[in-house]
């Protein structure tokens, strides 16, 4: 008992440190009571696993079991038309106490489905009758209009400096609300949350600094998540209501022209996975004008060796010429040239990343041939990627802990024929080349 006491003590000090972080201290201060409250809701997130115009996932902890845990939602944006569509409850259908026993935490997955794209939902998340303070959060558009994502990684150290990079992606956010440009609709996460992903109280600590994440007005900024070297065990799945085990791989629909697909580095590459890859971009090549992948080791390091996903996973990502890569892991900042077959190529993929979401920074290799300038962009300081996509262009904008930008490029939209599903090789060896061949063709026609 007194272990779990001192837990709570030290969740409670993480998020008064967070809050001194953020700049948000009335707030957050306020939110104190909280803490000794077994029953009132923390940790809230958003995560979007599956079709996140109409499913999104909210979740919440609480550091007793309790009995009863719903979300009470409304419409707000658009404003609804009927009294039907403007109150609804649902019950979380996935509770539970998280694993380990240095701690005594319970998760809550409130699976929402049959969600309005384009609209904002005010929430409130309820054990027992305990509320949280109001929430919003967005799902993803069903039309056509330019939307950001914020890639990021590599969030598992340097505490003071992961919640200043969370407040700024809260910033960032709230500013592109205001302002009326591309709302910034989620935050992908290319891995290593906490330094030992079977230690709960770093998960705690994490979820709690992740709430900083969310404006002041309460809106979340919706997750989407993939595993790190250092994100092993089930707490992982835990947190981000995954079933048990380390699949982990899945695609999402980030509005109609935007394929993101997510890739595990954390269990087998070749095999199922490949083939599953192979799949999904042979299906999402020719329906949408921007697929990108993420995953956590990189293929075209700045720091380390290379994945075994350049063996298995860069031959497809050229065959059906994804639009971007993001990489974790190398705790530095990373912008290659478009690579094709070992060679910079006008045609090719470019690879982003590395992580800077708080992790201590390394030295990028600039001499690498993939990352000598010009053509390439590397550096060592704390930051996040934004990725903006519209009808002609994705851009890409690093942006500094400080708020400084550090790099901007933009890549336009390939052409039709590199749209197209490829033309099949008369002969090949590599298994998910034959798998993306058996892949079904798709009628959506190009836009
Ligand atoms: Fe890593």
């Amino acid at each position: 008992m007194c272990g779990r006491t001192f837990d709570r003590q030290r969740v409670f000090l993480t998020l008064l440190l967070a809050a001194v972080a953020s700049g948000r201290t009335p707030a957050r201060a306020a939110d104190a009571p909280r803490e000794l409250d077994p029953l009132a809701p923390r940790h809230w997130r958003c995560i979007w696993t599956e079709n996140p115009a109409t499913v999104a996932t909210l979740s919440w902890s609480t550091a007793a079991a309790g009995r009863q845990h719903i979300v009470k939602m409304a419409v707000v944006d658009p404003a609804p038309a009927t009294d039907q569509e403007r109150q609804r409850t649902v019950a979380a259908q996935h509770n539970g106490r998280f694993t380990g026993d240095d701690l005594e935490l319970h998760y809550h997955h409130a699976r929402l489905a049959d969600l309005q794209p384009g609209t904002t939902y005010e929430v409130t998340l309820e054990s027992d009758g305990h509320a949280s303070p109001p929430l919003r959060f967005t799902t993803a558009p069903a039309d056509d209009r330019p939307v950001s994502v914020i890639f990021g990684a590599d969030s598992r150290s340097g505490l003071v400096e992961r919640r200043q990079m969370n407040a700024l992606m809260a910033r960032m956010a709230a500013e592109a609300r205001a302002a009326g440009r591309p709302p910034i609709v989620a935050l992908a996460h290319g891995g290593d949350y906490v330094y030992d992903g079977n230690e709960l109280s770093l998960w705690a600590q994490w979820m709690a600094d992740h709430e900083l994440t969310a404006g002041v007005d309460g809106h979340l900024l919706p997750i989407i998540p993939a595993r790190g070297n250092h994100d092993h065990g089930e707490h992982f799945n835990q947190v981000f209501d995954f079933p048990a085990g380390d699949r982990n791989y899945y695609a999402v629909d980030v509005g109609p022209q935007l394929r993101w697909i997510t890739l595990n580095t954390e269990t087998v590459v070749a095999g199922k996975q490949t083939k599953w890859l192979a799949e999904q971009l042979a299906d999402a090549r020719p329906q949408y004008r921007w697929v990108v992948a993420q995953y956590h080791r990189p293929s075209f390091p700045a720091v380390k060796l290379p994945g075994r996903g350049l063996v298995h996973w860069v031959p497809l990502f050229e065959q059906f010429n994804a639009d971007l890569v993001c990489e974790g892991d190398g705790h530095t900042i990373k912008r290659t040239p478009r690579l094709r077959a070992n060679k910079i190529d006008p045609t090719g993929v470019p690879y982003i990343g590395e992580g800077g979401l708080g992790v201590g920074q390394r030295t990028p290799n600039a001499e690498l041939w993939y990352l000598r300038a010009p053509d390439a962009k590397v550096g060592s300081d704390h930051h996040l990627q934004l990725l903006t996509f519209d009808r002609e262009k994705l851009s890409y904008r690093v942006v500094l802990m400080s708020g400084e930008v550090f790099d901007e490029h933009a890549w336009p939209v390939r052409p039709p024929e590199q749209r197209a599903v490829p033309a099949v090789e008369e002969e090949t060896e590599a298994p998910a080349a034959q798998a993306a061949f058996r892949a079904p063709a798709t009628a959506k026609a190009l836009k």
